[in-house]
């Protein structure tokens, strides 16, 4: 879905553009409102929250301005003449201290009455799901942790049963990023030696974007990644496949990845290679994307990710293997796009 919606986009951006005309700016504002990545198309209990703290800001910000030109467009009507002091002194504690003061702590005190809301935690001793997600440059880490059974490790995409509360403990390895999934709930950082925690709750089925929101380094831009919220049926059935090596683990390609050092890096379940330092890869043909939510999921993207990474993704910390057999790269590509 997303991958459709990273190659929908570039057109069709375009063609609103260009028929938009004056109206562009308005049109664009609106759009804004609404699609994956948008905090005011809330989808979780706590962007439902964020979103109703937005519009109430919003209005309150749009009536102070009203009656400001209100106000100014009254004196502009007034013939000029003195006031007296008493009646400028009035004005003055009342337009100037009392409304401000009081329309400004009502929306403070509306704010700070939200808050517990939108940090909900989960007791510890209660069994629920929970998900480590630690930044990297320039990509997420992922480990759910069902109550009761092992880990299951994955990258670049996180999914979540709705209407079930799941928290997420989120970590970094090397320099402060920041989580965001604005369909869902408010942004949290990553910082190295600390483990924040997060809880959020999908409101209902949907594929969201979510993103680096703190300037990390040279690829901060193209940190994205994908999440996707399913019915807790699925969502089971889902896990317990990732718990499994892959079905399409075994032919020539994964010979091939071991065979050119992948394995140092990458983890592919099923197979010798072991590496932590890259993301797993052992579903990786199931993932919507590639690149941490930068690229659709094909197999020829996958073969141009490996011959030339830094040319996708600037600063990736993944050398370029663009020296090995093409007729290599594409076996290796093709392997791991099949595995599902
Ligand atoms: Cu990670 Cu910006």
């Amino acid at each position: 879905m997303i991958a459709q919606h990273l190659e929908a986009k570039l057109p069709s951006a375009k063609r609103r553009f260009k028929s938009a005309g004056l109206y562009s700016p308005l049109i664009l504002a609106l759009g804004g409102c609404s699609g994956i990545q948008s905090a005011l198309d809330p989808s979780g209990e706590e962007s439902y929250a964020i979103a109703q703290l937005f519009w109430v800001m919003a209005a309150g910000g749009l009536l102070i301005w009203l009656s400001v030109v209100a106000v100014l467009l009254h004196g502009l009507r007034q013939k000029r003449s003195s006031v007296s002091e008493q009646d400028a002194s009035r004005l003055i504690f009342w337009g100037g201290a009392v409304f401000p003061a009081v329309t400004l702590i009502s929306l403070l005190g509306y704010a700070l009455w939200l808050m517990p809301s939108l940090r909900p935690f989960i007791d510890a001793g209660e069994p629920a799901l929970r998900i480590e997600v630690t930044g990297k440059q320039y990509w997420w880490r992922v480990v759910y942790h069902p109550p009761g059974r092992e880990p299951v490790v994955s990258a670049n995409e996180i999914r979540l049963p709705v209407g079930e509360r799941v928290e997420l403990t989120l970590k970094s390895d090397d320099v402060i990023h920041s989580f965001w999934i604005p369909a869902l709930g408010g942004k949290m950082d990553m910082i190295p030696g600390r483990d924040n925690r997060l809880s959020l709750l999908a409101a209902k089925p949907g594929t969201f974007r979510g993103s680096c929101a703190e300037y990390c380094g040279t690829s901060h831009a193209l940190m994205a990644f994908v999440a996707v919220a399913t019915p807790s049926r699925d969502f089971a059935a889902w896990l317990a496949a990732r718990a499994a090596p892959s079905p399409g683990v075994a032919g020539e390609g994964a010979e091939l990845f071991i065979r050119h050092g992948c394995g140092a890096c990458h983890a592919v379940a099923g197979t010798g290679a072991r590496g932590a330092l890259g993301p797993d890869l052992s579903h990786l043909g199931s993932r919507e994307t590639l690149g941490a939510g930068i690229l659709p999921n094909t197999k020829e993207n996958i073969a141009r990710f490996i011959a030339d990474p830094d040319k996708i993704k600037p600063g990736v910390q993944m050398p370029a293997f663009g020296m090995l057999p093409s007729d290599d790269i594409g076996a290796i590509a093709t392997w791991l796009k099949g595995l599902e």
